[in-house]
């Protein structure tokens, strides 16, 4: 493989809780060993991290990367660009493209698509419809990363609505469910009383009074209850509210039967930013308020909240530019979604520790990922160097993902990614990409 074999050295490592001096060595795409004083084999390159910080790279296990069928958004080369650049080597893609990956064919097609193209490793979820529940009693750990079901409509018309089929799918799931939540019903009655005060032109600020926290909590709390019901494994995606924290358990993800994510952007913005931002902050579930968000970093520091993830749903300008109706939800995250998170961490509001954790270490034991997700000899050497005394701002030109812009232009991060390294290859160094396209399919075990 190209690039590898390096040493790198005088890095501050950040795993497991821990954060301290070592070298690392990268050999075979694998880290080779952790140690202080380490000295360079002859003709092995040196690589001095200068005090910077050595992080598992992040794994994501929620994007749209929009391929097959809406690659006018982002495709899995462009896309996976953007995530390496942002310090992300591993990612899970979403169903809802065209046609959407609902049954096993288009599951294996999806991963013929991908190979050769990631610059990160990548796994794909099976979703879920209200009319193919054998496709999914028969999928395997080995094919998908879990079975995704909108239990509340959203980009894509991927909608599982009857009750029968939710209890089925609850009860027969034979891996990993995950779940959008939010109550359809009490989404459109919101909105028709919207369009009836406002008509066309509702303003950006009732998109978190129409897809309420009333709406989060009905549908979460149904995913829990079934799920409770039926023993299953349940993921919650993308959560908003302060009091959907109640569903959740505190601590390690191991051992756990119900798991939660949060996203970037509702742990950063807040209801207050829709005036200045629009629709580019318009996404499924939305925005809510100060106090949710809040909340919701208390859950991520008490372990409520398991996994911190992206949802990196991009849409053109073009698609955004129409109004409340018209503009699709979701925004692209992946390339400045670990800087987002370290501002929390130059607040003083999380550690880098749990950010690595939430990002890093419990996404790999929630999905069973084989051998990645740690600074561990013998792992796959996915690797982040983060330089925190440097930032950088993050502007629409800047912007790699393929719709050419980004909720934080205008923004000044705190941090830096300096190099990424996926599979001891580097994709990302010093501001740009290297052209390497290491990306691998994930070897994931997410039973049921
Ligand atoms: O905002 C969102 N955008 N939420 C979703 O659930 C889907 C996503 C998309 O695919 O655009």
């Amino acid at each position: 493989m190209a690039n590898d074999g390096l040493l790198i050295t005088n890095a501050r490592l950040v795993n497991e809780g821990r954060i301290f001096d070592a070298d690392l060595r990268i050999g075979g795409g694998r880290i080779d060993e952790i140690g202080g004083g380490l000295t360079p084999r002859s003709g092995e390159p040196v690589l001095d991290a200068n005090g910077r910080y050595l992080l598992p790279g992040c794994i994501d296990d929620q994007v749209h990367f929009r391929e097959p069928g809406l690659t006018h958004k982002g495709d899995i080369a462009s896309e996976s660009a953007a995530a390496v650049a942002g310090g992300i080597t591993s990612f899970m893609d979403m169903p809802n493209v065209r046609p959407p990956t609902t049954d096993r064919e288009a599951l294996a097609a999806k991963y013929a698509l991908a190979r050769g193209r990631a610059r990160a490793n990548y796994a794909f979820y099976l979703g879920a419809t209200n009319d193919n529940l054998d496709e999914l009693r028969a999928v395997t750990p080995a094919e998908c990363c879990g079975i995704k079901c909108f239990m509340g409509a959203s980009t894509g018309n991927m909608l599982v609505d009857d009750p029968e089929v939710l209890e089925r799918l609850f009860s027969d799931a034979p891996v990993l469910l995950v779940t959008h939540c939010e109550d359809s019903p009490t989404i459109r009655a919101n909105e028709a009383a919207a369009r009836e005060r406002y008509g066309d032109d509702v303003p950006l600020s009732e998109h978190p009074r129409i897809r309420s926290a009333e709406a989060c909590y009905k549908s979460s709390s149904l995913a829990v209850e079934l799920a409770r019901r039926h023993d299953t494994r349940l993921h919650v995606l993308h959560l908003t509210t302060a009091r959907e924290m109640e569903l959740f358990t505190p601590g390690p993800v191991t051992g756990k039967r119900i798991t939660a994510e949060v996203c970037v952007h509702h742990l950063y913005f807040d209801a207050s930013d829709y005036a200045r931002l629009g629709t580019r902050i318009k996404c499924n579930p939305a925005i809510k308020t100060a106090a949710d968000r809040e909340a919701l970093l208390e859950a991520v520091r008490d372990g409520r909240i398991d996994v911190i993830a992206t949802d990196h749903a991009p849409h053109t300008l073009a698609e955004k530019a129409g109004n409340y109706f018209e503009a699709p939800a979701g925004l692209p995250l992946v390339q400045h979604a670990l800087q987002c998170v370290l501002e929390h961490v130059h607040d003083g509001r999380l550690s880098l520790e749990l950010v690595v954790e939430r990002m890093s270490h419990q996404v790999a034991e929630l999905f069973g990922i084989r051998d990645r997700g740690y600074l561990r000899e013998g792992y796959w050497a996915d690797l982040v160097l983060v330089d925190m005394q440097q930032g950088e701002p993050a502007s629409d030109a800047g912007e790699l993902a393929r719709c050419g812009w980004t909720p934080f232009d205008g923004l000044e991060f705190r941090s830096r990614i300096a190099t990424t390294w996926v599979n001891g290859v580097i994709a990302w160094q010093d501001g740009q990409l290297t052209g390497a396209v290491p990306g691998q399919r994930l070897a994931c075990n997410a039973a049921r």
